[in-house]
C-alpha cells in the first residue's frame, strides 16, 4: 500500500533514471507510487485563527470614500497577512458557502481573475456574469437585477460602463457591492496600489505619488485613497483632461485631515521632481472614443526614462495595467528595474481577498 501523499506537501524527488537501467543496484522503483495521489479521506485542515475588524461587514465599496482612512489601513494589514499565508501555502478558507456574483460589462484580466481566484482561495464560490449572461442585455433593469442577485449571492463585484449603475446596484442589492471599475473610479485598484507602496516604502505617510496622463477613473481613486492615507498626490495632465473638480475638492478635504497635499498641474517635469512613485495609465480608457484627440493632448505626459531621472533615485514606476508600451510609457521604463507593475497586479488578489473577508465575515 503506497504511503498517502497529502496536498500542500512538497512532492517527493523523482527516482533517478539510472536506478532502472542498472538492475544490480536493486533500487526500489516507486514510479507507480509517484503517479498516484490520495485525495480526501482526512479531516479538514485546521485553519489558523485570523482576527479581523468587523467594521466593513455588510458594507459596500462604490465610492473610494465609502471606506474611512483607518479602515483602509486595516484592510491593508489584512491583505498583507493573507498574502503571507498564501505564499506559505497555509489554508485560509474562511468563507465556505459564500458566493460572489461578478457582473462585468467590460473585459477584465486582473479584476476578474483576482476576485474569482481569491474567492476560491477563501473557500467560497464566484459566478462570472459577462455582458451576454444576464437579462440586463435584454432590458431588465439594474434595480431588478440587483434585487434578484441579492437573494442568491452574498456579495457582488461589478465593472460597469456607467457609474450610476454601480450606485443603483448597491442601492437595491441588499448585499455588499464592490466597484470593480466604472467610468468614474477604480477603488479596488487604489487599495492594491497602496499595498504596493506600503510594501516598498514601509509606510504611506509623506510619500510623493505623481500620476501622469488622463485624469481618469484610476487617477480619481489614487487621489482619494492616497490623500486619505497621507500620500501627497500630484496629477500631471493637460488642460481638459484633469480629474473632475468635485473629486479634487474631496481629495483636498481628505488631505487636510491626513496632513497630505493634492496638486493638479500641467507641468510634467516639475511634477516628477521629488517623486517616490511615478504612475500612469492608458491614454484611452474603455468606453472612450475620442482617441485621436487624446493621443495628441496626452503625448507630452508619456512616462519616459528622462522623466524617471527627474524623480528620486529610488523612485518606482507604477501602472494599473493593461498598458500600451511606448504609448503612455516607454518600454524601457515599464520593463526596467524601477517597475513594480506586476507586484501591483499581484496585490489585487490580496487586497480583494481582504475586502471580501472583512465584508462577509
Ligand atoms: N487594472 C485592471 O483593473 O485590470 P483589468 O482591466 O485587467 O481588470
Ligand atoms: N483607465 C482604464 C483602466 C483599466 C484598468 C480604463 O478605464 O480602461
Amino acid at each position: 500500500m503506497p504511503e498517502p501523499v497529502f496536498l500542500n506537501q512538497p512532492a517527493p524527488e523523482p527516482v533517478a533514471q539510472s536506478s532502472r537501467v542498472l538492475p544490480d543496484l536493486r533500487a526500489v522503483d516507486r514510479s507507480e507510487e509517484l503517479q498516484s495521489k490520495s485525495l480526501g479521506g482526512s479531516t479538514a485542515p485546521a485553519l489558523r485563527t485570523f482576527t479581523i475588524s468587523t467594521r466593513l461587514r455588510g458594507r459596500s465599496l462604490v465610492e473610494d470614500v465609502d471606506i474611512a482612512p483607518d479602515e483602509i489601513l486595516d484592510l491593508l494589514d489584512t491583505a498583507g497577512r493573507l498574502k503571507r499565508m498564501h505564499h506559505r501555502g497555509e489554508p485560509h478558507t474562511y468563507l465556505p458557502g459564500k458566493t460572489l456574483g461578478m457582473i462585468f460589462q467590460h473585459p477584465s484580466t486582473r479584476t476578474r481573475v483576482s476576485f474569482e481566484a481569491g474567492m476560491a482561495q477563501l473557500g467560497g464560490t464566484a459566478v462570472y456574469l459577462g455582458v451576454n449572461d444576464l437579462q440586463l442585455k435584454r432590458g431588465e433593469t439594474v434595480a431588478d437585477t440587483a434585487q434578484v442577485l441579492g437573494r442568491y449571492v452574498d456579495a457582488i463585484v461589478a465593472r460597469v460602463v456607467r457609474h450610476e449603475h454601480i450606485v443603483e446596484l448597491a442601492q437595491f442589492a441588499g448585499v455588499p457591492v464592490i466597484n470593480g471599475l466604472s467610468d468614474r473610479n477604480h477603488p479596488t485598484q487604489a487599495l492594491a496600489d497602496l499595498q504596493t507602496l506600503q510594501e516598498r516604502f514601509g509606510s504611506l505617510k509623506g510619500l510623493n505619488l505623481v500620476y501622469f496622463g488622463d485624469g481618469n477613473n484610476v487617477a480619481v481613486s489614487l487621489l482619494l485613497a492616497g490623500a486619505a492615507t497621507g500620500v501627497n498626490v500630484t496629477v500631471a495632465c493637460p488642460v481638459g483632461y484633469q480629474p473632475p473638480a468635485d473629486i479634487v475638492t474631496q481629495a483636498n478635504w481628505l488631505a487636510a485631515a491626513s496632513g497630505a497635499t493634492v496638486t493638479v498641474t500641467d507641468d510634467a517635469e516639475a511634477a516628477a521632481e521629488q517623486a517616490d512613485a511615478i504612475y500612469t495609465d492608458v491614454h484611452v480608457s474603455m468606453g472612450q472614443d475620442d482617441s485621436a484627440a487624446r493621443a495628441v493632448a496626452l503625448a507630452p505626459y508619456k512616462v519616459t526614462r528622462r522623466l524617471m531621472s527627474l524623480a528620486k533615485p529610488e523612485a518606482i514606476f507604477m501602472h494599473c495595467l493593461p498598458m500600451h508600451r511606448d504609448e503612455e510609457v516607454e518600454a524601457a521604463v515599464v520593463d526596467g528595474p524601477q517597475s513594480v507593475v506586476f507586484d501591483q497586479a499581484e496585490n489585487r488578489l490580496h487586497a480583494h481577498k481582504a475586502l471580501l473577508l472583512q465584508m462577509l465575515c
